[in-house]
């Protein structure tokens, strides 16, 4: 009954998701447009400082983001854990130890996401906290980009574990056993408390409350078992 009048509300669901909300946001959608079938989506996928922008421009009601920004003032629910997790290609030194210590990533060639990236941002705050000075060898634009870099050999880089498959080695990648990692973020679902939301945004905000998302079992990341008679100390 509940559905059938869900089913006669019409209206657009404007949302944005940071980049790496692509690779589950259309589960979420796709739930939604079951529940609301009368309701269009458009989505937009960008990283964080471009939904930031488009929270302010009004051209989105909704966003996912790890970390929302100050202004404008923002309400919101959190989703999901995003766990940023060390990753070098498949042959690296690195994955013969059990655990690796912070230090070794001083001058250890390191790729980053473009500025206005919020795995950036992280990566860059977890940097300073650790007092960690690695060499910047590469910017890239994309998950994808940082993934494939990493796999090639161009570096070492912290990538949400969302990015990777359940199996990281399919990928071309290890996930680095280092101390102080993972970095714990989380995804939250953010909108302007300045505004009336729509319908559309109402019910989205309403039915991910209830149906809170349920994070893939691969996450958090848990290193791969060290081979025997390794014990890390190096
Ligand atoms: P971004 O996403 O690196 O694409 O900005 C970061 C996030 O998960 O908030």
């Amino acid at each position: 009954e509940l559905q059938a009048l869900h089913g006669l509300e019409r209206g657009v669901l404007r949302i944005a998701g940071v980049t790496t909300t692509e690779y589950f946001i259309a589960q979420w959608l796709h739930r939604y447009t079951t529940e609301h079938p009368g309701i269009d989506i458009e989505l937009a996928v960008d990283n964080r400082d471009a939904v930031v922008r488009r929270l302010r421009e009004e051209a989105i009601e909704l966003a996912v983001m790890m970390m929302p920004p100050e202004q404008p003032p923002l309400e919101g629910v959190p989703l999901m854990d995003n766990p940023l997790v060390l990753i070098a290609p498949l042959d690296h030194p690195w994955t013969r130890l059990a655990r690796v210590p912070r230090r070794m990533l001083d001058g250890a060639p390191l790729l980053l996401r473009e500025p206005g990236s919020g795995t950036r941002l992280a990566t860059e705050a977890w940097l300073r906290a650790q007092g960690r000075q690695p060499q910047i060898r590469a910017t890239l634009g994309s998950n994808e980009a940082i993934k494939h870099a990493v796999a090639a050999g161009l570096g070492v880089a912290f990538l949400s574990r969302h990015a990777l498959a359940d199996d990281p080695a399919r990928d071309g990648v290890v996930i680095v056993p280092m101390a102080g990692t993972p970095i714990q973020r989380q995804w939250m679902l953010v909108w302007r408390r300045d505004r009336r939301l729509s319908l559309a945004a109402r019910r989205f905000v309403e039915h991910m409350r209830a149906q809170p998302p349920q994070p893939p079992a691969t996450t958090p990341a848990s290193p791969a078992p060290a081979p025997p008679g390794d014990t890390g100390q190096a």
